[in-house]
């Protein structure tokens, strides 16, 4: 398992070895992260394929990972970002080309109507520290706040896969909202962890 900055990294190594190599964490994917949370989906919501998603906020690599997910379970995704900060080009192109129901837009408002599953992450995500004040300035209108949860459908449950920045990107009343299932979240990255690991050792 490699969790680093580096995609490339990660797919030269995967290359040379002779056992599956995890990706822990990447500038581009988070997919360890996005299994945790589409069980924790399963765990609150019973089926987790016929519900719509939304992500607020950064087009970074758990955005990247969450439109991936789209693509394989075929769930309906709606991402809003930050002029200039969406997903990366390649991961949309071949997920629409894959036949990902994705909805792309600047305008959080009309990625949380009707939503089932909200989402979001830090606005500054690791090795991005420096550009936090920037990038504060970017996203103001992009937090994940009692209006957004309204909009949602009723039922709908917040997801983040922490660490938060409390008042950045997530209010103090979402992230302990009812509806807020983001412990959960948390306790079952060990689980599914441990899930991935037996999986590629054969269920040994
Ligand atoms: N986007 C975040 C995820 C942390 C779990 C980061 O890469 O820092």
């Amino acid at each position: 398992m490699i969790r680093t900055y580096s995609q490339a990294a990660v797919e030269e190594f995967a290359e040379q070895c002779y056992v599956p190599v995890i990706n822990g964490l990447t500038d581009m994917y988070h997919p360890c992260q996005v299994m945790a949370d589409l069980f924790t989906v399963i765990e609150h919501k019973q089926d987790y394929r016929n519900l719509k998603y939304c992500w607020i906020g950064d087009g970074n690599n758990m955005a990247n990972s969450w439109i991936n997910a789209a693509a394989i379970f075929g769930f309906e995704l709606r991402v809003a970002t930050p002029a200039g900060y969406e997903p990366n080009a390649e991961v949309i192109a071949r997920a629409e080309k894959a036949g990902a129901k994705l909805l792309l837009t600047n305008d959080p408002k009309q990625a949380a109507a009707g939503a089932d599953v909200l989402n979001t992450d830090v606005w500054a995500s690791m090795g991005q520290e420096a550009e936090q004040k920037e990038r504060e300035k970017a996203f103001a209108g992009f937090q994940l706040n009692r209006e957004l949860v309204e909009l949602s459908n009723p039922g709908s449950i917040v997801l983040h896969c922490l660490p938060a920045h409390r008042g950045d990107e997530v209010t103090d009343g979402v992230a302990d909202h009812p509806r807020s299932r983001i412990f959960d979240e948390a306790e079952n990255r060990m689980h599914v962890q441990k899930a991935i690991m037996a999986t590629l050792m054969g269920n040994r």
